[in-house]
């Protein structure tokens, strides 16, 4: 047995992360994305805020009942109502965690909570006291730690311990900290609270871009406990990145003398189902994840790897479960290298699925000269949501300069029948969805628009991942073209058709 301190994993994809900008996910992604953090092997998975909406109460209950291995925690504010939607949505959880907080900065108790510092003490003691009978497992947050008083900050964790927590979290919720002095904010905990066996958690933004320093600072000061997100997805500039922290960790084991759960190698394909559901894609020198992150350019650097990888890889691709000779695929591929990239991209489907989508994969690289691994997993995503195209593209015709106001007709055939509509709007794009909406005659608004140049050279190809909204629910849709108008066209009817697909409804043409 290892005599080395466990830190725990708390992963927040699913809800500190969905908060970022453009990361909204659906039930069925966030299952997806649960999966794979069961593969990872985290500690703890934050389902969501079962308090927020009748959504996310839903998405928590479900990803309970899912769970396996984790501790599945839901988060709350400090209130009697939060707090029971969070045991009700946790009922069927195997590890129920309710994370209860309120904030103990001077400047959020006065402007937010407007609230004396006693009576944010007497709030925070009490609601863990009433949590604490509905629930064994307690988290409590100070948010914005790092901006309270070590003398407040002493007197919350020492209070809500008696009270009943048992990880008491200290958020950089704003992203404040550096390294040196959050390191030394949870020294100071350790010296001056007897937190008993009780852990100390450290949760940290990345506005400074200082997350994952921050945190490994505060690991190697003795916090048991390190929050983080897959991709470093978050409010704002996101939250520490899982996959930056633990490789840190693991691969600089004797600097830190602490070890994690989390199967490595299963890193690079939870880091793409992020990708996958919510359209945000990393920077290419993305540290763990990033497509450059094992690539080396330079002839030196080169020659060195062929002589002995150590030279210039601190960690090899295989350890973060990314295959050493990526090969291209296209249409002279065969069925074992399409078997294999599904695979390193996280994809476990039966054999019957496997065929369905090999042949979709030919027809598509009849189409293209490459098949990238957006393609592949725009097509899995279609094998796991399947829908109906009941929309088709039959052609579109864009009339745009920067002298007149841009025109579309889009002509589509929606359950065998042929319609036209022509728009206006502020762009070509614009204007073709414009078309569609009035063929389509849906409420649907478009939530967000990403658009990404695959290939190099003046025919690169545009690949465009849009998502769709229709009251509480979402759909993503993917199109490639190597005329962005086309994909992005390809992209939005991809998303209403599931949305259709789902709704089970007619569209009113
Ligand atoms: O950043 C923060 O303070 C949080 C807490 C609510 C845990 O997300
Ligand atoms: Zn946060």
């Amino acid at each position: 047995m290892s005599s080395k301190r466990k830190i725990i994993i708390f992963d927040t994809t699913l809800r500190d992360g969905e908060q970022s900008p453009g990361c909204t996910m659906n039930l069925r992604d966030k299952l997806l994305v649960a999966e794979h953090l069961e593969a990872l092997r985290v500690d703890v998975i934050e389902a969501g805020f079962a308090a927020a909406s009748k959504g996310d109460s839903e998405s928590v209950s479900e990803i309970a009942r899912y769970v396996k291995n984790a501790a599945v925690a839901s988060l709350c504010r400090a209130l009697p109502k939060d707090i029971d939607a969070s045991a009700e949505a946790l009922r069927h959880a195997k590890h129920p965690r309710i994370h209860t907080f309120i904030a103990t900065s001077p400047i959020h108790m006065e402007y937010k909570l407007k609230m004396a510092p006693d009576k944010v003490f007497e709030q925070a003691i009490a609601m863990v006291k009433y949590a604490r009978n509905l629930c064994e497992d307690i988290e409590f947050s100070l948010e914005d730690a790092s901006r309270s008083e070590r003398p407040f900050i002493y007197r919350m964790v020492e209070g809500v311990i008696k009270a009943g927590a048992s990880t008491i979290n200290i958020p950089d919720t704003v992203g404040y900290a550096i390294p040196h002095e959050y390191a030394q904010l949870i020294a100071d905990i350790r010296k001056n609270v007897d937190i008993g066996k009780a852990r100390l958690s450290v949760h940290c933004h990345n506005d400074l871009g200082l997350a994952v320093a921050n945190t490994l600072a505060a690991v190697a000061a003795g916090a048991d406990q390190a929050e983080c997100t897959l991709n470093g997805i978050g409010e704002r500039a996101g939250n520490a990145a899982l996959e930056e922290i633990v490789m840190a960790l693991t691969t600089r084991r004797e600097a830190f003398g602490v070890e994690t759960n989390i199967d490595t190698t299963k890193i690079y394909s939870a880091s793409r189902c992020i990708v996958q559901v919510t359209g945000s894609r990393v920077q290419a020198n993305k540290a763990i994840v990033g497509e450059n992150a094992f690539a080396h350019e330079s002839g030196i650097h080169q020659h060195g790897v062929l002589a002995n990888p150590l030279t210039y890889e601190i960690m090899t691709p295989e350890s973060i479960g990314l295959p050493k000779n990526k090969m291209i695929l296209g249409k002279h591929s065969g069925r074992h290298a399409f078997d294999s990239r599904l695979v390193e991209l996280g994809f476990q489907f039966p054999a019957d699925k496997v065929n369905e989508l090999f042949i979709l994969f030919k027809a598509l690289a009849d189409r293209k000269k490459t098949v990238s691994d957006a393609d592949i997993e725009a097509l899995a995503r279609d094998v796991l949501n399947p829908y109906v195209e009941r929309i088709k593209l039959k052609y579109f015709n864009v009339l745009a300069s920067n002298a007149i106001t841009p025109m579309s007709t889009v002509r589509l055939i929606i359950d065998n029948k042929e319609v036209e509509q022509v728009a206006s709007g502020d762009g070509p794009i614009n204007a073709s969805f414009a078309a569609i909406n009035k063929l389509v005659g849906t409420k649907a608004v478009l939530e967000t628009f990403k658009l990404n140049a695959t290939t190099g050279g003046a025919n690169a190809l545009g690949e465009v991942d849009v998502s769709v909204r229709e009251g509480d629910r979402l759909a993503r849709g993917h199109g490639s073209s190597t005329d962005v108008v086309e994909a992005s066209i390809r992209a939005y009817l991809h998303a209403l058709n599931i949305l259709m697909c789902e709704k089970g409804s007619s569209a009113a043409v």
